[in-house]
């Protein structure tokens, strides 16, 4: 269920091998293979969690970001179960610290890097739901489920990065300082030339960009190993461009890659870092 990209690639690139050995066990394997990930890690905040403050009142994992009914839509975050900061509100973003060398437009902080931020700007307690496990669980607000155990994010400057971003990798910039948008899908010119060439499909009608990695050996399609780009429109262009967010870097659900926990590869010989720049 973790596994969107995983999907996709089942499907779109290693169909041959779903179809020869006949599907069911190699969705059973994945699914149990996913669920492992996120369940006991330091992002499972119930029971049997990994995280710095848990609480004993659920065993539900994915409660904690999401809810399957009555999300948060003010940001394109999935099925959010928490309220989400107001789209550029009250961030100080990297772009003000006027490196010389920035080419990319930031656009303000929003897309998935809001719901990251909902825990770890350290402003709203951890457990402020949506919608609580169990019956009538409903507060439009949102409620904390359990203030005895969990409050908000400790730690400084992370894992609680505050609301001074300055001091974070840019996030809500623009991909190579311009230059891929509809209407350049291939990226032919881009702005910084010191980048990678992102892949690109139009996938739900929208158009996607991503930079592949060699990391689960395929170089086609889009995989959650993958450095995603998300999809946002640029004030200064006007275009719809490919930008990079806080889960570009970072799958919320996989444990298991090193050096921190939540990387969509390891970041061993800086491949992360690589994947996008050329460096
Ligand atoms: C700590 C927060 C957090 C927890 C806990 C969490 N998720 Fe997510 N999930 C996210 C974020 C953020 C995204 C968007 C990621 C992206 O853009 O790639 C997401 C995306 C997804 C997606 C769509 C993209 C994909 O990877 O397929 C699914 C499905 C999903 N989560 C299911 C789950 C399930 C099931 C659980 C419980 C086992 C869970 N998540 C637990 C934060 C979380
Ligand atoms: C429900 C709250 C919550 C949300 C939402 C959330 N996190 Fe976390 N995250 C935590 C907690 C708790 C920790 C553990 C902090 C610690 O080390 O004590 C953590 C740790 C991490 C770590 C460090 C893991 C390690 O091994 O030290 C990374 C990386 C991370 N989160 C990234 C993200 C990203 C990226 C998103 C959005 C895609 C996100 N988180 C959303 C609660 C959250
Ligand atoms: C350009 C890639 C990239 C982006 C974008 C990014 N991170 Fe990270 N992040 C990393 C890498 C690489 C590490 C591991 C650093 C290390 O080894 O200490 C990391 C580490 C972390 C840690 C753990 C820090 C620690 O040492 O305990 C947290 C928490 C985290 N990131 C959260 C976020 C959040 C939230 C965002 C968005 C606001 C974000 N990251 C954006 C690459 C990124
Ligand atoms: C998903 C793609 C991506 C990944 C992965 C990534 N970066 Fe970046 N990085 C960017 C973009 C886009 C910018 C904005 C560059 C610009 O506009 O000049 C940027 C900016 C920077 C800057 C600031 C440049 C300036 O002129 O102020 C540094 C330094 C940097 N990245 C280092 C890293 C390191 C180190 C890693 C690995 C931990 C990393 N990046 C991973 C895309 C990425």
């Amino acid at each position: 269920m973790t596994e969107g990209f995983a999907d996709r690639k089942l499907i779109g690139v290693n169909g041959a091998v779903v179809v020869a050995c006949l599907g069911a066990a190699v969705f059973a394997l994945f699914a149990g293979g996913a669920s492992a990930q996120t369940a006991g890690s330091k992002h499972d905040l119930g029971t049997a969690g990994g995280a710095q403050q848990k609480t004993d009142l659920t065993t539900e994992v994915c409660v904690f970001c999401h809810t399957p009914h009555g999300s948060d839509t003010s940001a394109s975050a999935p099925l959010w179960n928490k309220n989400l900061a107001q789209p550029g509100g009250g961030y100080q973003r990297y772009s003000t610290l006027n490196t010389s060398t920035l080419d990319g437009d930031e656009a303000p902080v929003g897309s998935v890097s809001l719901a990251c931020l909902s825990c770890h700007d350290g402003t709203q307690a951890m457990d402020v739901l949506i919608n609580a496990p169990g019956q009538d669980g409903y507060t439009a607000g949102g409620a904390q489920f359990d203030p005895a155990a969990i409050s908000t994010m400790t730690g400084t400057p992370i894992p609680n990065l505050g609301t001074d971003l300055r001091n974070d990798h840019p996030i809500s910039i623009q991909y190579a300082g311009g230059g891929c948008s509809t209407t350049d899908t291939a990226c032919t010119n881009l702005g910084d030339k010191d980048f990678v060439t992102p892949a690109t499909d139009l996938i739900n009608n929208v158009q996607q960009w991503w930079v592949n990695t060699t990391a689960t050996g395929s170089t086609t399609g889009r995989e959650k190993t993958d450095m995603i780009l998300y999809t946002r429109s640029d004030g200064p262009s006007g275009l719809t461009e490919p930008f990079v967010e806080c889960a570009s870097c970072h799958d919320p659900h996989e444990a298991t890659v090193q050096p921190v926990s939540f990387m969509r590869i390891s970041n061993q010989n800086s491949a992360v870092c690589l994947a996008c720049h050329s460096k």
